[in-house]
């Protein structure tokens, strides 16, 4: 087969040349050449076109064009349905990214085992070994005997493989183990691995095969083969938790089929991955109190979760205190911290600043903000908050709580999890006033906090404050 031609492509300015380069002689950046495949050009138009140019392209009506949203077809993992948005679309092409370790060869391998009861499935492995892959199987799956494996790494047979195949599912595990003989540089390099997502988007839309794609994440958090490969795919499923806690977290950050809001909880089991279906107290802690400790009311999508802040200030020996955020937004930590200061007498600025959601889930509505700031000023005045007590609330830069949505839901949820008392933005608080449990409504964030018994002035914050307080 004669060699594809392929070009190098700096990926600032698009520059093209026929050889690699360290610095482009544009715009100046260094590294930034990865070679790509020269498409040929399509060869359209018979008949009348012909000589004359290309063949115009014909439109469709959508009245004509088949949905194919009534095609979908369950994963057989209902927590993975539900971040899907309702089952796996044929002919899509889905990126799940995770740390190493987390389980994404073992929730694929369970949704193949389950998709294989009915249609044809192909596990490509690149990663591992097909006994490897065996081993595995024989612990999680019911019929390990129904799954397809294939051990092919070079992209241009193993398209032929799937072409010819054509089963309903195909998982790639994982793509920076693919390689196109087309391109020189290594397997996982950017080219190469937008070369393997570019032409398996191609092949699911022409054939209608479901194709999910293992996609390793880098240190910083992103998905290898960095973020190029977020645009080609058409859902990025994103595999997260605490490894030492057992529970995995699942949630879209990209979806052309479905709501990114919704959570999958799994917990990670000998017989691999199991569904959490009521996760509501999942990461609330044991509820009882401690100085630091602060329960928040999250929404995620169509569930609600109860979800504990824990903050701790200490006595910091640098000239520039540190703020360490773990779940939540370390610029959010800043402002709660800042009108902490200005608005509720309570500075931590000489004091090291760690907050953290428990239990290794993610939370970024600006919701929880209230039970950070509780948080902190339980840790900050060394007083935990009164038992049963949970929160919810956006502070707004002037202090003010400002009302959130779905109050109704989260006041029910927390009352069914037992919680006698929520804290909440006055707002929020007329309107779910009898629902059995004590509902406050707070203007700001000071009157918050004196319903939480955290308030003081400025300055009687105890033993913190020889640590932070004012
Ligand atoms: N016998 C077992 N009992 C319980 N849990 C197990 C068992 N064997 C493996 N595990 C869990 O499975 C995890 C590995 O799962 P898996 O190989 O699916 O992860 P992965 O995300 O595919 O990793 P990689 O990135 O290395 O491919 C381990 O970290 C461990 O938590
Ligand atoms: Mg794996």
């Amino acid at each position: 087969m004669a060699r594809r031609q392929t070009v190098f492509v700096c990926s600032q300015c698009g520059r093209r040349e026929p050889k690699w380069l360290g610095h482009c002689p544009d715009c100046a950046a260094w590294d930034s050449f990865t070679e790509e495949v020269v498409a040929a050009p399509a060869r359209r138009g018979s008949g009348k076109a012909e000589g004359g140019g290309r063949a115009a392209a014909a439109p469709l009506r959508l009245a004509d064009v088949t949905s194919s949203a009534v095609a979908r077809f369950p994963s057989g993992i209902a927590e993975l349905d539900l971040v899907l948005g309702g089952g796996l679309v044929p002919g899509s092409l889905v990126l799940l990214g995770g740390e190493p370790g987390i389980g994404k060869s073992t929730l694929l391998l369970q949704v193949l085992d389950a998709v294989a009861f009915e249609r044809e499935v192909l596990l490509v492995c690149g990663e591992e070994s097909p006994a490897q892959v065996k081993m595995r199987a024989e612990r999680v799956c019911r019929r390990p005997e129904t799954i397809a494996v294939l051990a092919e790494t070079e992209l241009e047979s193993l398209l032929a493989a799937v072409d010819a195949q054509r089963p309903a599912l195909v998982v790639v595990d994982s793509v920076q183990t693919l390689y196109s003989d087309a391109l020189t540089s290594a397997p996982g390099s950017v080219s190469q691995v937008r070369e393997a997502a570019g032409r398996f988007q191609r092949l699911a839309k022409d054939t209608g095969v479901a194709v999910v794609l293992v996609g390793h994440v880098t240190k910083e958090g992103a998905l290898a083969g960095p973020r190029v490969l977020e645009h080609v795919v058409d859902t990025v499923l994103q595999f997260e938790g605490d490894r030492q806690r057992f529970y995995r977290t699942l949630r879209a950050s990209k979806n052309r089929f479905g709501s990114t809001e919704e959570l999958g909880v799994f917990e990670m089991t000998e017989a691999g991955l199991v569904a959490v279906t009521d996760p509501a107290q999942l990461f609330a802690g044991d509820g009882r109190p401690a100085a630091g400790a602060a329960t928040h009311v999250a929404v995620e999508g169509s569930r609600c979760l109860l979800v504990e802040v824990q903050a701790l200030a200490s006595r910091s020996e640098l000239a520039v205190p540190r703020r360490i955020a773990t779940g939540f937004d370390r610029n959010r930590l800043a402002m709660i911290l800042a009108v902490l200061a200005r608005h509720a007498g309570l500075s931590l600025s000489s004091a090291d600043i760690f907050a953290n959601i428990a239990g290794g889930i993610r939370i970024d509505e600006p919701a929880a903000d209230l039970a950070v700031a509780a948080a902190l000023a339980s840790a900050g005045r060394d007083t935990p908050l009164p038992p049963r007590v949970a929160l919810f609330g956006e502070i707004s830069l002037t202090g003010e709580l400002r009302s959130c949505s779905q109050a109704g839901r989260r006041v029910a949820e927390a009352a069914r999890c037992g919680y006698t008392r929520l804290i909440v933005p006055a707002a929020d608080a007329a309107a779910h006033r009898g629902t059995g449990v004590q509902v406050d409504g707070a203007a700001d964030v000071r009157e918050a906090l004196r319903l939480a018994a955290l308030a003081g002035p400025a300055g009687t914050t105890s033993a913190k404050s020889d640590d932070g307080g004012v």
